[in-house]
């Protein structure tokens, strides 16, 4: 039955079940955001170019290699959001949203556009929920959103993530450890896209995977012996925080993440079951990145959860989503006449809040009883002529193959009562 069509390389379709898996991810890592006072915002999946290259910035893969760019009809610049925050943040800056009290507390969820090289787990559109909290640089902040992310994965049931947590010092203490990092890579044997990435961004090559460049890295200079008091107390706020309400993190000194705009704080949630494309979520501080979008001085904190590795990293533990029933009650009807009534009974069954539906088509009963089951359903209603004459409905419990008539003005209550059980 295949057809001429395939979905564009690096995007997966979520079909039935895995796709009602995908937004149960979806809501559970949301759930937490919603609870700690972050309100929906919705945005555009597409923008000015120009707020990618100067938010995102210029020397991360994302916007040097991986952005969907193209020229619209009216000849400007738009690219596909590789990721949420610019975008955020700009949406707070144009209505003003920073005006009134502070923190602005905002959730999103959506796809996100990257043209990397597709791989188990990394995909080309992925899904993300993330929140940003704009306008404080209390620390607590940092902790609440880092507490966020946490019980999103706990509350879905995740348990062999861990959590990494550094800090990349901010404008009065990173400038001079950049260059004292600079300085070390300088006398390294790098090649030359290493060597260019040393001079761009060279905090980037800390993070560099290979062996060979890895061992010599072993003496570099860490920016968390270079930090400024400030932000050394900024960190160790964050840190005890986090272990009085017990999240645990590990230090990682090395970390560094993909975008450019990160201060101060910074985490990286990462799981052993998913090989190299390990994050299933990150995020941290951007007190810079407001001014670098043509907006005033604005501190900021978030993250981004991958809802795509996350469902991956579940499965590889085997542990089990609760996603709602797609259908509770399946009813079944035998002959013309008591089709119309199987109809309004199953409308009524919806209306009362059960999952409800029903064969179509001449099946016959054993095609329709298949059916039922297949439906995953509890309970089936089955209504034929006889029945129909009778005022009755059979009411059946599909776990024990118990079945008895109820008239039909009662039917909604007893499948209602016994979807409750099963609930
Ligand atoms: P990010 O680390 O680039 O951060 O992305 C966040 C998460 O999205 C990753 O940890 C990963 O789980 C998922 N992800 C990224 N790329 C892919 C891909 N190609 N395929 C599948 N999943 C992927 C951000 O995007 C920041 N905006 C987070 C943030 C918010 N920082 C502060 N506020």
């Amino acid at each position: 039955m295949a057809g001429a069509f395939s979905a564009p390389k690096g995007v997966p379709d979520y079909v039935p079940p895995r796709s009602g898996a995908l937004l149960a991810v979806r809501d559970g890592l949301a759930a937490p955001a919603r609870r700690a006072g972050y309100s929906y915002v919705e945005l555009p999946v597409f923008e000015d170019t120009e707020l990618f290259a100067r938010g995102v910035g210029q020397s991360s893969d994302v916007v040097a290699k991986e952005m969907y760019t193209f020229a619209d009809r009216g000849g400007r610049s738009v690219t596909l959001r590789p990721e949420g925050t610019a975008g955020v943040l700009r949406c707070v800056l144009e209505h003003g949203l920073a005006l009134g009290q502070l923190p602005v507390k905002l959730w999103y969820a959506g796809p996100f556009f990257r043209y990397e090289r597709p791989q188990a787990g990394r995909y080309r559109q992925l899904h993300q929920v993330g929140v940003e909290a704009i306008g404080s640089d209390d620390p607590a902040v940092d902790a609440e959103v880092v507490a966020v992310a946490y019980e999103g994965y706990r509350s879905l049931g995740l348990r062999s993530f861990r959590l990494l947590l550094n800090t990349l010092g901010d404008a009065t203490c990173r400038p001079a450890y950049r260059s004292l990092l600079q300085e070390f890579l300088a006398g390294l044997r790098l090649d030359a896209e290493t060597r260019e990435r040393a001079e761009l961004n060279p905090l980037r090559v800390l993070d560099d995977k290979r062996a060979a460049v890895r061992e010599q890295l072993a003496g570099a200079p860490l920016m968390a012996d270079h930090l400024c008091a400030p932000c050394r107390d900024h960190y160790e706020t964050v840190r005890a925080l986090l272990a009085r309400v017990g999240v645990e993190f590990s230090d990682d000194p090395r970390l560094v993440r993909g975008l450019d705009y990160y201060t101060r704080t910074t985490f990286e949630f990462v799981h052993d079951g998913l090989g190299a494309q390990s994050g299933i979520g990150g995020g941290g501080r951007y007190d810079g990145l407001s001014e670098a979008i043509g907006g005033p001085p604005l501190p900021g904190v978030g993250f981004g959860l991958g809802v795509d590795r996350t469902l991956l990293a579940l499965e590889a533990e085997g542990a089990p989503l609760s996603v709602p029933p797609r259908c509770e009650v399946f009813a079944v009807s035998l002959g013309e006449a008591a089709r119309a009534p199987l109809f309004a009974l199953v409308v009524e069954l919806r209306r009362a809040g059960i999952a409800a539906d029903m064969a179509y088509g001449a099946r016959g009963l054993k095609g329709s009883m298949k059916a039922a089951d297949r439906s995953g359903a509890g309970v089936a209603l089955v209504l034929g002529d006889r029945d129909l004459a009778g005022g009755v409905v059979q009411v059946k419990d599909l776990r024990t193959g118990e079945q008895s008539g109820v008239p039909l003005e009662k039917a909604v209550e007893e499948a209602a009562r016994l979807v409750a059980e099963l609930r």
